[in-house]
């Protein structure tokens, strides 16, 4: 069994369970199908753990009188193998003096299993963490240091992994990361471990780091960070620029809704100091003149919706001449593209940890490939592995549906289209000539405009009940048609598909009746094919409903209009992809969905 999960601890509070519940809480987008804790004071250990969301756990545990000034919690997403109580981590030795909570992989679980077993240890689950509290008991008994035994523990391991591990009678959390992400947080007098800084943002905002094979003991008062070999190491603090209120709901039924309406706000940090609308001009502080010379083809690699957001790049770069295709990360390893010494390998991923991703640009890397992550999270293992990073500085991103994110990608994919473009073509001026650069900036304002102005409640309230949804565009509007089927399925769990609006002819338009409604994306480009297409579906009795400029031909042949200020056509997609996220919200709200939890998924998708 494999999981992908979110692990936390604190060490030094007063109310150490009710900490650890809200960094779980805070950490639910990594998982949501069994949450545990565990605290430490002077009698022992004391685990509680429940199928179910953390919700379940607070439950459980409003009825124990668990107490300690130390503890680790967990909330976990499984890749198979039911979600169970038994499963749910923390996990412990036959005594119950170790618990465990791990994120990650251990590979050679079913080995260490059998040996562990031969030696007379009771295993009461199926997962592959629970081999780690009794190998670490059994060295316990060999040795007077526990981090030695932790040590003697971590080095049995293969695999990837952030563990926090609190044993009886110690004063401490011991922690350790390989290949998953771990960070510290250091408050007054008490000191904290996540996956991820929302976890603890309600009590610190000073974190490090933690590195693969580092090994820390965290105290209320202290840490030491060594490696595996007990050398000191020395990673430096920082202070993160997110806020509590980036972690909470506020206002907002759900953080969907509540990232939805932050797009405003995500394109305006997107562009700030990156594009000179005056000056004509487009600027990356990551970036030199010369950074790209020598590139002659990019190829984008991601998943999901940062495909999707790499698709519309692709294009973007295609028009400005640069050779540029997207990839599906988890087929890019399988069936890599040749590469040449001008290839860019860029990885566009929110969280940057998404494992296909990541074994997409490792797989580059090792063929000597240059490589690029276009991320949100700065200390992300795609920013540290690839040879440069660039930032959409969108902030935290909670929902497990991609909102924000996907249109300030789009945003920086554009700066970065117009920088490349350059730099490849020596072109200067095609975007300045088309005003790309001022509607950059007006675009939050149009943003704001849709979400003041949406049809969108009264869209989805006519066809919630469909068999299925159709999206098609052409060009950019192509990839907001996958977009805006992938956000509906997601959240609603209904069905819907996206196509090129030119291929619907070629087979899909078997499926079109009076009772799929067909949205059709007009970004100004193309819009006369595009009406031609929703003429053949409107022949067939489908609903349209164009997504366009209310002066656009398309929106003429629509039943109905959710409509997008006029905008440069690059950026057109990016307004309509708004109007599609709030008609999926407003579906999956109708249908009564969970939306900010939707069923089988997690938001950092972290194994292959
Ligand atoms: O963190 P990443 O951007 O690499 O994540 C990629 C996908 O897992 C992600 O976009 C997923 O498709 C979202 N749930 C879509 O809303």
């Amino acid at each position: 069994m494999v999981t992908m999960c979110g692990i936390t601890a604190c060490v030094g509070r007063e109310q150490t369970a009710d900490d650890l519940l809200t960094g779980l809480q805070n950490l639910e987008y990594r998982g949501y199908d069994s949450a545990g804790v565990a605290l430490q004071n002077g009698d022992g250990v004391t685990v509680c753990k429940r199928e179910g969301e953390v919700s379940s756990l607070c439950e459980a545990l409003s009825t124990t009188q668990a107490g300690g000034d130390i503890g680790i919690g967990h909330t976990r997403w499984s890749t198979h193998g039911p979600p169970s109580d038994a499963n749910a981590h923390p996990h412990t030795d036959c005594t119950g003096q170790v618990a465990v909570v791990h994120n990650g992989i251990i590979e050679n679980h079913g080995d260490l299993r059998s040996e562990l077993t031969a030696r007379g240890h009771k295993l009461t689950s199926e997962t592959d963490t629970e081999v780690v509290p009794h190998l670490l008991a059994e060295y316990l008994a060999e040795t007077d240091s526990t981090i030695a035994a932790f040590r003697k523990t971590l080095r049995r391991l293969d695999g990837s992994y952030a563990l926090a591990v609190v044993v009886e009678g110690e004063d401490a959390v011991y922690a350790a990361r390989a290949g998953s992400p771990l960070v510290l947080g250091i408050g007054e007098d008490s000191h904290f471990l996540s996956s991820d800084v929302p976890a603890f943002l309600e009590f610190t905002d000073r974190v490090i780091y933690l590195e693969d094979s580092d090994v820390a003991v965290v105290r209320d008062d202290g840490y030491e960070i060594t490696d595996l070999a007990g050398d000191s190491v020395d990673r430096s603090e920082t202070t993160v620029d997110w806020v509590p209120e980036d972690a909470r709901k506020g206002e907002h039924d759900h953080f969907m809704h509540k990232e939805i309406h932050e797009q405003p706000t995500a394109l305006r940090q997107a562009v700030r100091g990156r594009v000179d609308p005056d000056a004509g001009d487009v600027s990356l502080d990551e970036f030199g003149v010369d950074s790209f010379a020598g590139v002659e083809d990019v190829q984008f690699v991601a998943c999901g919706t940062s495909y999707h957001a790499a698709l519309y790049g692709a294009q973007l770069l295609t028009d400005r001449g640069i050779r540029a295709t997207a990839h599906l990360a988890s087929e890019f390893v399988v069936n890599p593209p040749p590469a040449t010494e001008g290839t860019l390998v860029v990885g566009v991923t929110q969280s940057g940890e998404t494992a296909d991703t990541l074994a997409a640009l490792r797989d580059a890397a090792s063929r000597d490939v240059r490589t690029l992550a276009v991320t949100n999270v700065v200390s992300s293992t795609a920013a540290r592995e690839c040879d440069d990073a660039l930032f959409i500085r969108a902030g935290p991103e909670i929902g497990v549906a991609a909102t924000k994110t996907f249109s300030s990608q789009v945003v920086t994919l554009a700066c970065l289209g117009t920088l490349l473009s350059e730099s490849i073509t020596d072109r200067k001026g095609r975007a300045e000539e088309d005003n790309l650069y001022t509607a950059l900036h007006a675009l939050p304002d149009a943003v704001d405009t849709i979400l003041g102005q949406t049809a969108t409640p009264n869209v989805a309230r006519r066809f919630r009940e469909s068999e299925s949804h159709f999206f098609i565009g052409r060009h950019t509007a192509h990839a907001v048609a996958l977009e805006g089927a992938l956000k509906l399925k997601e959240i609603s769990y209904e069905h819907a598909e996206g196509f090129p609006a030119g291929e619907l002819k070629h087979g899909p338009l078997a499926l079109v009746t009076e009772r799929t409604p067909v949205f059709a994306i007009a970004t100004g480009r193309n819009d006369e094919k595009l009406r031609s297409n929703v003429e053949e579906v409107r022949a067939r009795s489908a609903p349209v409903i164009a997504v366009a400029s209310p002066e656009s031909p398309v929106a003429d042949v629509a039943d109905e209009v959710l409509a997008i200020p006029e905008t440069h056509p690059d950026l057109a997609g990016i307004l309509a992809n708004v109007q599609l996220q709030l008609y999926s919200y407003h579906v999956a709200a109708l249908l009564d969905r969970p939306i900010d939890k939707p069923r089988n998924l997690a938001k950092s998708v972290t194994v292959e």
